[in-house]
């Protein structure tokens, strides 16, 4: 089964939680994206009714308005009450990687003003420990990155710039740079997102820690519904 319709299995299965009456928080890239077009069809169609989304990125907030869902801010409406978006990596714990699209702050924003993450990924985005295969995306404030690189490969990672288009870097909606820092296999994701978080200069990081209620992952044998285990 080729991976588009696994994303498309998982993104269908995870709509199945958004009820009429909530505010749905609406995830960005290619997974999430599948997720929130199927809401779109459910609500054109007379299926589902009366929701207000909040998308994570500017190209999640085009799509939801050519889709005609109602929208909101968090000013407006500050809790969530399902979110439903993708992942680059997922362990064990249901501890995450996110930002492989560069949408890391706001997803991460929204994902704490959210009563249920659910996240949907095919299964080839399992992984044993985060860092195996995907690199952990840090977005900077331009100013003074060279800075913020030297701080990130003394913690241990190989870093590169997230380029753009025209030899120019990559920027965030908020206009910032995204470093892509290879750990390797991160033992301990808690204390390393701490150390991220000290630095002036770093914005976010794309280690979500303790945010996924829900992973819903589909692969060759079907759909796997796991959820987070009470503390
Ligand atoms: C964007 C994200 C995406 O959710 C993540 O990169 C997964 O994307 P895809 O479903 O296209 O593999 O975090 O910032």
């Amino acid at each position: 089964m080729d991976t588009n319709h696994l994303k498309q299995q998982a993104a269908e299965y995870a709509a199945r939680f958004v009820e009429p009456g909530m505010v749905v928080g609406l995830g960005a890239g290619s997974t999430a994206i599948l997720a929130v077009r199927h809401i779109g069809y459910l609500l054109n169609t007379g299926a589902l009714r009366d929701i207000l989304g909040i998308p994570c990125s500017t190209q999640t907030e085009a799509e939801a308005r050519a889709l005609g869902i109602p929208l909101t801010t968090l000013e407006t409406h500050p809790i969530i009450d399902v979110t439903i978006d993708g992942a680059d990596e997922v362990d064990p714990q249901l501890e995450l990687i996110k930002g492989g699209g560069g949408a890391l702050t706001r997803e991460k924003i929204v994902a704490q003003a959210t009563r249920r993450e659910i996240i949907v990924v095919d299964e080839s985005k399992l992984v044993p420990a985060l860092g195996t295969t995907w690199a952990v995306p840090v977005e900077v404030v331009p100013f003074g990155y060279g800075s913020q690189q030297r701080y990130l490969e003394s913690l241990g990672a190989s870093v590169k710039l997230r380029p753009g288009g025209n030899g120019q870097p990559y920027r965030t909606d908020q206009g910032n740079f995204i470093l892509d820092c290879d750990f390797g296999p991160i033992d301990d994701p808690v204390t390393l997102g701490e150390r991220l978080k000290q630095r002036t200069g770093i914005v976010e990081h794309g280690l979500f820690i303790g945010l996924a209620a829900d992973v819903i992952s589909a692969g060759a044998g079907g759909i796997q519904h796991q959820t987070r285990k009470s503390p």
